[in-house]
Parts: C-alpha cells; structure tokens; sequence
C-alpha cells in the first residue's frame, strides 16, 4: 500500500479527513483485534469516563509507541509517511490511543476538536493529525466516528468543561452544524480515517451488541515541538518500519513488550482539569 495519493491529500485538506479503504488487509488487522482483546495490560490501563448519557467512553492510551503490535502499526512505513506528507515534513508519534467502544455500554464523544485540547500543550500550530484504523466494523449504530466536513477550515474553538468531558463551544458547533455537512464515517476493519486536528468531531454511544474498538495513532511535526513539556511527548525521533513489520511482528502485546512504553498516567504531572481532559 503506497502512501496517499495527490488526490487524497486534497481531499484532506479541503474536508480535513481522507479515509482510505482496506488499508491494512485482513491478517493485519486480525492479529491487532487479537493481540487488544486479550492484553491484560491494555486493559487493566484502561481508563473509563461517564459520558453523561448513561454511557461510559473506555480508553487506552500510551506516549510512546513501543515494539509490539500497536507500536508496529503506528510506526510503518504506510501511516508514518502519509503522515508526513499530510504534515508536509518529519512528524514524530504524539501518543496513540485504543478506543474500547463496547456492546450496549461504550458511551458517547461530545463534539470537539483534538487541537482544542492539545493547544493547552504548548503546541503552537495546528500541525497535528490522527489516523483511525477500524479493528471493528464502525456502523450507526455501535457509533461509529462523526465529523463535520470541513470545520478544520474555522480553525480552533473554545473548549469548556461539560460534566466528565471536555466539549467545543455548543454555540459554534450548532451553527456549524447549519452550514456544514454532517458525515457518519462508516468504517471496515483494516480502514483507516486521517483527520485533522481541527476537524470537529463527535460519536454516539454504541446501543448494539457488537464492539467498536479503534485504534488511533497521534502524530505531531517535528517543526512543531510543544515550547513546554505536557503530559504528551515533545520531539522525539520516530523509528519507521517496514509495512511488514506488523505481520512480522504478530499478536505482540504490551504484557508481551518489555520496552519502556509510557503510559498516560504514569508521567503526568498536569493538575488543571481540561489538561486532565485532554488526555483522551
Ligand atoms: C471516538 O472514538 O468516537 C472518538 C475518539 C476521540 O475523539 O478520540
Ligand atoms: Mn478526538
């Protein structure tokens, strides 16, 4: 699989989100359903949130990408140089995150944009962006990601604190919602979404009896190095693999991993409640 195409680079820029379809094949995304469902570690780390509707939003996230199977996905050579030519130059990993969206119970994400978190990281520009990789089928139904098409181009909205989750200001998103298009970004296994990190983005809570897990990997450009450390890494070289690597690799966990992955929570030194908030 090359990496994106002219063509999808524009389409990301103008909507601020590409999906690609069937991005990683079958067997890929087979060991990384396999490998997450049964790492203990992955989650014991896990972190839930009420959602304010009845549902709860569970997370996994980690700084540094690591040598198992996640760490391989987040790091070949497919996402990594994509990355870089969404970002127009080096990027480095920001963190990745499993979202364990589960039957009947994985709640609902408010509208926001990730930028309107990271900003309190000390980045300045919004050279940031996410792929979502679909482990699970992603339908309306287990709440699949939504995302207005083209708000990225309103650049960055006030965030403010909205029960347990931190929410892009309600007035803009609902005249955006008037002028802009709604998409539900309905998702096979081993699809990938690239999205900007001004894109504003929401998604229902799952109400069916099959799981949505997805995995999502953060990048930053390394032109853009946070001018203070955060809870979230600074520059920090990214080692590429080979697209093979993922397969080569296999069901590799993090209780499989011995190297010094950095979970959310064990360095962070934030005290402020949307920084808090940031984390997922
Ligand atoms: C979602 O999985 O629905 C949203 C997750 C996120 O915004 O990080
Ligand atoms: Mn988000």
């Amino acid at each position: 699989m090359p990496v994106l195409s002219d063509e999808q680079v524009a389409t990301y820029h103008g909507d601020g989100s590409v999906l690609v379809k069937g991005m990683f094949d079958a067997e890929e995304i087979d060991l990384l359903g396999r490998a997450a469902r049964e790492d203990r570690e992955l989650d014991r780390r896990s972190q839930g949130r009420e959602d304010g509707e009845g549902g709860s939003v569970r997370l996994s996230l980690w700084n540094h990408p690591g040598n198992g199977i996640y760490g391989m996905y987040a790091r070949c050579n497919r996402i990594v140089d994509s990355m870089e030519k969404l970002l127009g130059g080096e990027v480095y990993h920001y963190h990745s995150k499993m979202i364990l969206k589960d039957p009947e119970v994985g709640g609902a994400w408010t509208w926001h944009q990730d930028y309107g978190y990271w900003y309190q990281n000390g980045v300045l520009f919004p050279l940031l962006s996410s792929v979502m990789i679909a482990v699970d089928p992603a339908t309306r139904e287990n709440g699949c990601l939504q995302v207005l098409k083209g708000s990225h181009l309103m650049g960055r909205v006030n965030h403010e604190l909205a029960g347990e989750q931190a929410g892009a200001d309600i007035e803009r998103v609902d005249e955006a919602t008037k002028v802009l298009e709604l998409v539900h970004v309905k998702m096979e296994p081993g699809d990938a979404l690239f999205f900007h990190c001004n894109i504003l983005h929401r998604s229902d809570r799952n109400t069916s009896p099959n799981p949505r897990w997805s995995l999502i990997c953060c990048y930053n450009a390394a032109r853009n190095n946070p001018y203070r450390e955060s809870h979230h890494p600074c520059y920090t070289p990214l080692d590429k693999v080979p697209d093979s690597a993922i397969k080569d690799v296999g069901i590799k966990r993090f209780e499989d991993d011995d190297t010094d992955v950095v979970w959310m929570g064990d360095n962070d030194k934030s005290t402020s409640s949307l920084a808090d908030l940031e984390k997922r």
